[in-house]
C-alpha cells in the first residue's frame, strides 16, 4: 500500500499508484461485505468521530457502518444539538474532541478548507467528507470503483459529468481523480454552472447536452446545489430539465452500454428522469452507495495503519 499521507483531505495531489492501491483494497472490502463477513479486529480500540456541519445521508451512514465493520468505536456528533449552538468555534470543538483521543475524525463542513485547517490542530487522522465547493474525496473513490467494476478500467474512458459543476465538490474530486487515471473527462452544463478553472483541470467543456454525451462510456449527473448559489444562476427547474435533464432521448447519444451515475441526493425531474434513475441495467446509483461503504473501509484501514499510538 503506497498511500503517502496522514490524512485524506483531497484527491488533488494523489498519484496513480496511490489511487489504484486504495481502489484495490476497496474492491477486497466490497467482496468481504458481500460475503457477510466483518473484520472487527482491525480498528479495535480506535475511536472514529463523525463531525458533520452539513446534512448527509449516505456519507455519514457509510462511515459509521465502515467504522463498525472494522471494529472501531464510532461516535456521531450531532452538530445541531452540540455546543456549536452556544457559540463554540470549529477549532475549539476540534480541540475538545482531540482531548478525548479521537483517532479518526470525519469532517463535513460548508467552508472549503475547514478539514485541512482541523488537520493542523488535532492529533487524529482527518478525512474530508465534503468541504464547501472544494472536494469530496471518498465520493470520487467510490465513483471510480463503481466505474472500474463495470468497465474494467478507467484509462481511456469518456466520462461526461453533467449539471451544476461550479458548486460541486463531487465534480472537482472526480475531475482530479479521473484525469489522473487517464480518463477523458467532459463537463456539460450551462455557462453559469461551469467553473472558470475547468480548462486548467484538463477537461473538455460542453454547453450542449447531446454533444457532450456523444460516445460517452459514463454519464454522471449532479444535483443543482442551490444552497451554494447566490440566486439567478439557473432558470426554472422545468427549463433546466428540458436542456440538461437526463432522459432516454439524451442518453441515446451516449454509448449503448454506457452507465448512469449520480452521487445522490437526486432531484428527480430536475437533473434526471425517474425512468433513467431506476433503469435496471444502465443505472448504477445503488451500487455507488454499496461501494461507498467499501471505499470508506479502505480509507479507514489505510489511515489507521499510519497512526502512531499503539492499542
Ligand atoms: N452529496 C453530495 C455532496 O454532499 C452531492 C450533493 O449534495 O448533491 O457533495
Ligand atoms: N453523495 C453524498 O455525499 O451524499 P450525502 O450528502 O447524503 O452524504
Amino acid at each position: 500500500m503506497t498511500y503517502p499521507r496522514k490524512h485524506l483531505l483531497a484527491i488533488e495531489g494523489l498519484e496513480p499508484p496511490h489511487i489504484a492501491d486504495l481502489l484495490d483494497l476497496a474492491e477486497s472490502y466490497a467482496l468481504l461485505n458481500r460475503s457477510g463477513k466483518t473484520q472487527r479486529d482491525l480498528l479495535k480500540g480506535r475511536t472514529l468521530i463523525n463531525l458533520f456541519f452539513e446534512d448527509s445521508t449516505r456519507t455519514r451512514t457509510s462511515f459509521e457502518l465502515a467504522g463498525k465493520r472494522l471494529g472501531a468505536d464510532v461516535i456521531n456528533m450531532s452538530v445541531s444539538t452540540s455546543s456549536v449552538n452556544k457559540g463554540e468555534t470549529l477549532l475549539d470543538t476540534a480541540s475538545t474532541l482531540n482531548a478525548m483521543h479521537c483517532d479518526l475524525l470525519v469532517v463535513r463542513h460548508g467552508q472549503s478548507g475547514a478539514p485541512s485547517l482541523l488537520s493542523q490542530k488535532v492529533d487524529a487522522a482527518v478525512i474530508n467528507a465534503g468541504d464547501g465547493t472544494h472536494e469530496h474525496p471518498t465520493q470520487a473513490l467510490l465513483d471510480a470503483l463503481t466505474i472500474r467494476r463495470h468497465k474494467g478500467r478507467l484509462e481511456g474512458l469518456i466520462v461526461a459529468i453533467c449539471g451544476d459543476i461550479a458548486h460541486s465538490r463531487v465534480a472537482r474530486s472526480n475531475m482530479h481523480l479521473l484525469t489522473t487515471m487517464g480518463s477523458r473527462v467532459r463537463v456539460v452544463g450551462p455557462p453559469t454552472l461551469i467553473p472558470a478553472e475547468a480548462a486548467r483541470l484538463g477537461v473538455e467543456v460542453f454547453h450542449d447536452m447531446k454533444a457532450g454525451l456523444a460516445g460517452a462510456d459514463v454519464v454522471m449527473m449532479l444535483r443543482l446545489q442551490r444552497e451554494r448559489m447566490s440566486g439567478g444562476m439557473v432558470p426554472s427547474a422545468r427549463e433546466f430539465f428540458r436542456f440538461y435533464g437526463l432522459n432516454a432521448e439524451k442518453l441515446a447519444c451516449a454509448k449503448p452500454d454506457s452507465i448512469v451515475m449520480h452521487p445522490g441526493p437526486m432531484n428527480r425531474g430536475v437533473e434526471i428522469d425517474s425512468a433513467i434513475a431506476d433503469h435496471p441495467t444502465r443505472s448504477v446509483i445503488g451500487e455507488q452507495v454499496e461501494m461507498g461503504v467499501a471505499c470508506r473501509m479502505a480509507v479507514l484501514d489505510v489511515l489507521a495503519r499510519g497512526l502512531r499510538r499503539n492499542v
